[in-house]
């Protein structure tokens, strides 16, 4: 199984502000849903809270150490059913919510597809970069600088590699440009 990050990094590392994204992009958001969508998203329990319904046509898969957690109802009140671990898991592509108590678990858990999305916050990014769990980082680096409360963790870029960037310049209505880069991790 591959794990990948998906990230959307400001200049100074902020990552969130106050459990929410600092701006507003939406090429981003196209390009987070072209990229992980058919496959399970993995995520801290404060992300999930900041997206608040689970992301349509992936397996939603969040960790947090309180075994009663559960996710707010739909906007019409039906409660959101959801799938705790150790039992069989649904396709990637199911909107579902699943939930783990512990990263390892997690991925053990998942082990059965080809490929995973870590889609934060920055506590989860964290524990998978320094347990070297990470196969590929898919960022997109935002030439800006932002206020916030949520950074991208350090990374020791020596064990990867940058095999794609695509550039995106600014506009008229944005004064900033973007790039989407991906990083592979470097064969030992
Ligand atoms: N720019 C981006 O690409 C991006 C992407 C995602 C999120 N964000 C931003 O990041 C911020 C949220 O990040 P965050 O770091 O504060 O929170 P987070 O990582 O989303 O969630 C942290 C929570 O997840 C649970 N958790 C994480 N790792 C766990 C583990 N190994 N075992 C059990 N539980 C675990 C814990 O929940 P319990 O407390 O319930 O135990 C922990 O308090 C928001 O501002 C959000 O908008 C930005």
């Amino acid at each position: 199984m591959k794990v990948s990050i998906v990230a959307a990094v400001a200049q100074n590392g902020i990552i969130g502000i106050n459990n929410s994204l600092p701006w507003h992009l939406p090429e981003d958001l196209a390009f987070f849903k072209q990229t992980t969508l058919g496959r399970p998203v993995l995520m801290g329990r404060k992300t999930y809270e900041s997206i608040n319904r689970p992301l349509p046509g992936r397996l939603n898969v969040v960790l947090s150490s309180n075994t009663h957690w559960k996710p707010a109802p739909a906007k019409d009140g039906t409660p959101r059913s959801v799938i705790t671990h150790p039992a069989t898991l649904p396709e990637g592509n199911s909107t579902q919510i699943a939930t783990a108590t512990s990263l390892p678990d997690a991925l053990k858990w998942l082990s059965s597809f080809e490929q995973v999305f870590l889609i934060g916050g920055s506590h989860l990014y964290q524990q998978a970069l320094e347990q070297n769990l990470v196969d590929e980082l898919i960022l997109t680096e935002i030439h800006q600088s932002f206020e916030g409360d949520a950074r991208f963790p350090q990374w020791n870029r020596e064990l990867f590699r940058e095999v794609e960037r695509i550039a995106n310049t600014a506009t008229p209505e944005r004064a900033w440009g973007f790039d989407f880069v991906k990083y592979a991790k470097v064969d030992n």
